[in-house]
């Protein structure tokens, strides 16, 4: 197909593109441009047929699982991620799919967030390089990226109409700063908006984020696409720059001839869009005949294996072989590999535990049940087991925690678990737990443990991996890149995360996870950054040189080893900084004995603040100390850059200021809800119209409870619900009618001859 120019084609061409032509596929121009077909990632394809589903819902072709994003970054490896990038876009290229929907670049701002899983971690800069890694091995493979979401979308619970309500300083410094580094490092194909609102007005919509920020400032010049469902009002979503609606929208069309008709929108405004349409519909070349899964299931184990993070080891481990040890849980037989929603991939193989420790470990009990149940019978059989053993390897997870679209309630393991780890502890045996889940989880029950070993959620090749690092076949080198705290309540947003469906205050402002704990060490479990190793790193020789800091690493131990050494500054007093920022990092691997000096160069974000008030970045002139540490609380070496900057200070975020959530649902003067296109369906059971309150109830009843995955459901404006039902836009008017008490003349509405040309 030659190059196409978007402006050629007539009005009604250029519009048809601006939205999907199926759930997965963007619309084509027969013969002129192609459709550009879509996948979630970000852990491996999911490519589904017939049946697409936001959700994770349906199946999906099996693929390779690699570890999620939360378990990719305890690795620190940039190199690593483009590799596993790589091999997915192979594998992307193998089922026809041209743009994958990752990276996942959002901040794990407070620990309770249902996807954590999904994202790298609680550092800006840490998620903007891994992500840049990552663009470009999909790139390499000729497979495009869409980053996503695109912005401060960092809850679950109403994440269809909830506005994250943040200061200049924060949004950019925390929030948008992953985003610019992966833009501006690795031109990305596609940006994602998320589902949220920032002050107030939709990302989808926002003419800030999308027009000065992303467009103007980073320079993006790729196409910017909904989330699915994603899109409110599609004419303000085109204003703002926001290009293609997915999925499919029989609505849209329509809106926007009528939109021109009306001169709400000019033919400049679709062009604009079309042309990026147009652009992106080049990534798509024909699909590949082979993939290699075998070689990507290696790659899979050995990865899981650098991301796990050993955070207690009294010596314990690795297991010398000596004595009895037997293997304990149920996650033991059927690992957690993953999280549940739309990341979920069908994994082409899953390796257990107990099948990787065949022929090491002296007996196996299930000890509890997956479900949570407590099961007096498999407690009693692991004690049994557990009194003639030396060793214990207790596994433990979250069974359900790790979720797209719900939010967790607390930090605790299922009571079972914890329960039966304290009856085996009672029998005084070494005890090494090994943990399945992709977020932070309340430890306090590891104090009995000799060993544990956080293998997250690694994909299908966690358990050998695990396997692996038990026996000492592998060295772990993964470390944290999220804080552990001891309590929920210390996490500075805890005090507004989760409040409201509709609104959520950043009233913590910059203080995020290691910014605010590495000022109150004795609030932090495991810190970010932390790891251990079977070896140890000795740090010295540190010099600033031109463009950076260099030092030498040498391992000291007797085990050849990895180490990812963590450039933090602190900023001088002028700059109101938080008390640390990650502003670098290496991954080093070192045979036992040898050393290797080390360099961690400065780049433009390492001395910049953003100053609120005046809209723009600064440099404040003071002096930087740098530390460097095998943790954010273990730092090794230390020393200060003087830098001129021209600023002298630059005022700190502003969260007392933070205008509280302008409710927007309308009602009459009884109180009761008007509906209109943008009502969230939970809102319709005050209906003015009974149509609406009996449509609530059992649309409510349909998604069953607060605490599923359908529950998010109860949030999904009206508009959207059309989408995905593919309803007629007089389909939706006529429900609306109905709702609002008007209910034959909406029943006339939806029977009527109209087509949706006559407004
Ligand atoms: C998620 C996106 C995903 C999309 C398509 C949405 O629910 O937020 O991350 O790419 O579904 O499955």
């Amino acid at each position: 197909m030659k190059k196409q120019n978007a402006e050629k084609f007539d009005i009604d061409k250029k519009a048809s593109l601006l939205t999907g032509a199926s759930y997965w596929r963007s619309a084509s121009l027969e013969g002129e441009v192609r459709s550009v077909r879509f996948s979630d990632g970000p852990s491996g394809v999911r490519a589904q047929g017939k049946r697409g589903d936001y959700l994770g819902v349906n199946g999906s072709f099996p693929a390779t699982c690699y570890p999620s994003h939360s378990a990719l970054s305890c690795s620190w490896n940039e190199n690593l991620c483009e590799k596993i990038a790589g091999e997915i876009a192979e594998e992307a290229k193998f089922f026809g799919v041209d743009v994958l929907l990752a990276p996942d670049l959002n901040i794990k701002r407070n620990p309770l967030c249902g996807r954590n899983f999904e994202y790298f971690s609680e550092d800006p800069y840490l998620n903007g390089r891994l992500g840049a890694a990552y663009v470009g091995g999909l790139r390499a493979y000729g497979v495009g990226s869409c980053v996503k979401h695109f912005a401060a979308n960092n809850a679950e619970f109403g994440r269809m109409v909830c506005d994250s309500v943040v200061d200049a300083r924060t949004l950019r410094e925390i929030y948008l700063t992953p985003f610019e580094i992966a833009v501006k490092s690795s031109q990305p194909e596609a940006v994602m908006t998320a589902y949220n609102k920032v002050n107030g007005v939709y990302c989808n919509e926002n003419a800030y984020l999308l027009d000065t920020v992303l467009r103007g400032e980073w320079g993006f010049n790729g196409a910017v696409i909904s989330d699915w469902g994603g899109t409110h009002d599609r004419i303000a979503a085109v204003k703002a720059g926001a290009d293609l609606e997915m999925p499919s929208c029989e609505i849209t069309h329509e809106e926007i001839r009528s939109a021109i008709k009306a001169g709400i929108l000019t033919e400049d405004d679709i062009d604009k869009c079309a042309r990026r349409i147009v652009r992106l519909a080049s990534v798509v070349t024909p699909r590949a005949r082979e993939c290699n899964f075998s070689a990507h299931a290696e790659t899979a184990s050995a990865a899981a294996a650098e991301c796990a993070v050993l955070l207690k080891n009294d010596g314990t481990l690795p297991l010398d072989g000596k004595g009895k040890t037997v293997l304990v849980g149920g996650f033991a037989d059927r690992p957690l590999i993953q999280g549940g929603g739309s990341s979920k991939v069908n994994p082409k193989n899953r390796e257990s535990l107990r099948g990787c420790l065949h022929g090491t470990v002296d007996g196996f009990a299930y000890g509890y049940k997956t479900d949570g149940k407590h099961c007096k019978r498999r407690e009693k059989r692991a004690l049994k087991l557990c009194a003639e053993a030396d060793n214990v390897i207790y596994c433990m997870g979250l069974p359900k925690g790790d979720r797209e679209a719900v939010d967790r309630k607390d930090l605790s393991l299922p009571e079972n678990q914890t329960e039966l780890l304290k009856k085996i502890y009672s029998l005084g045996k070494k005890v090494i737990v090994v943990l399945y889940c992709g977020c932070v989880v309340d430890t306090s029950w590891d104090n009995g443990a000799s060993a544990l070993l956080l293998v997250g959620l690694a994909g299908q090749g966690g358990a050998r991996a695990a396997a692996d690092i038990l026996t000492g076949k592998a060295n772990p080198s993964g470390k944290l890149t999220e804080s552990f705290p001891l309590n929920l309540a210390d996490v500075p947003s805890s005090e507004y995360f989760g409040k409201s469906p509709y609104y959520t205050v950043y009233g913590e402002g910059m203080q995020v996870g290691y910014r605010y704990f590495s000022a109150h060490p004795e609030k932090i479990k495991y810190p970010f950054g932390y790891g251990l190793s079977y070896t140890r790193f000795v740090y010295s020789g540190t010099k600033t040189e031109s463009g950076g800091i260099s030092f030498n690493i040498k391992n000291d131990g007797e085990a050849d080893g990895a180490e990812a050494a963590q450039l933090y500054v602190r900023f001088p007093d002028g700059a109101n900084a938080p008390f640390i920022q990650l502003k670098g990092f290496t991954k080093i691997f070192l045979r036992a004995g040898e050393s290797k000096k080390a360099f961690i160069p400065f780049d433009e974000y390492t001395f910049r603040s953003y100053d609120g008030e005046n809209s723009r970045w600064v440099e404040v002139a003071g002096k930087y100390t740098f530390y460097i540490g095998a943790s954010s609380q273990d730092m090794r070496l230390v020393g200060v850059v003087e830098r001129k900057g021209a600023h002298t200070s630059v005022p700190a975020e502003k969260t007392d200021g933070l205008t509280p959530f302008v409710c927007e649902i309308k009602r009459d003067a009884k109180g009761r809800v008007i509906a209109d296109e943008y009502t969230p369906l939970c809102e319709l059971k005050n209906a003015v119209g009974i149509a609406g309150r009996v449509f609530s109830g059992l649309a409510l009843f349909a998604v069953r409870g607060k605490d599923t995955v359908y529950g998010s459901m109860r949030h999904l404006p009206l508009r959207t619900l059309a989408q995905f039902g593919s309803f007629k836009r007089k389909t939706l008017r006529g429900m609306i009618l109905m709702f609002n008490g008007k209910f034959f003349k909406g029943l006339n509405e939806i029977f009527s001859n109209k087509t949706d040309g006559d407004i």
